[in-house]
């Protein structure tokens, strides 16, 4: 049965096996492979965000709820990772640098009870497919917040310094329902109007007063902004 607190107490301990990522992978595999238990645990997603769950300068262990349709541009994490669904679906591209900036060479759809291993390399671009929200497990082999790591420009392929404090838009559909009254551990692709969203990262001290925000949330440190 996942519990948070135990799971964040397995993840430090597999730090210190001779292959700490295959072992969290191992982890993060279990704790998706019963979805309900981790909704249970961390809650039902009901709004799009990071919620940071354990953060180190070895270790971060993030719940990421994709908003409906979201797209996120291609960046790296210059540090393992493990992306583990429990609930929904997420399209992974993989990138290589190329003298065109980057070269696309892959993709993976990853579903409910999927876990993946990155390598520290790794650049990728990922979608959320689904007019649902996707949750997601991300366990990181060091500080995600404060590594310096790159982004592209979806169009150009630009390389440019990741920039927390302005991300270009994200395109995210969502239905007029509620993003609970979407959730469901299983899923099921529906009608829904494109809009586009800005995020915004925000420290943990800064008041949030805009009052046009699309959603705003409580432990995590981005605000998502309705653009169009
Ligand atoms: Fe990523």
């Amino acid at each position: 049965m996942f519990e948070k607190d135990r799971f964040i107490e397995d993840c430090r301990a597999a730090l210190k096996e001779s292959n700490a990522h295959a072992a969290i992978r191992e982890l993060v595999e279990r704790a998706v492979s019963e979805p309900a238990q981790v909704v249970r645990a961390l809650g039902e997603p009901k709004v799009s965000g990071v919620d940071t769950i354990y953060r180190a300068d070895d270790l971060t262990i993030l719940n990421l709820c994709w908003g409906p349709r979201m797209v996120f541009k291609p960046h790296d994490h210059r540090m393992w990772a493990v992306i583990g669904i429990y609930g929904g679906r997420e399209q992974n591209t993989f990138f290589r640098r190329s003298e065109s900036g980057l070269t696309q060479h892959g993709t993976k759809e990853l579903s409910t009870r999927d876990a993946i291993p990155l390598g520290k390399s790794i650049i990728h671009a990922v979608t959320n497919p689904l007019d649902q929200i996707t949750g997601a497990i991300h366990v990181y082999g060091g500080d995600f917040f404060s590594a310096a790591r790159s982004e592209w420009d979806p169009k150009t392929f630009k390389e440019q310094p990741y920039d927390i404090e302005d991300r270009t838009p994200c395109v995210l559909s969502r239905k007029r329902t509620s993003a609970s009254a979407q959730w469901r551990p299983g899923h099921k692709a529906g009608r829904a109007r494109t809009r586009i969203f800005r995020i915004r990262h925000y420290s943990a001290t800064e008041q949030i007063t805009d009052r046009s925000n699309y959603q705003r949330l409580t432990r995590h440190r981005y605000l998502i902004t309705l653009v169009s």
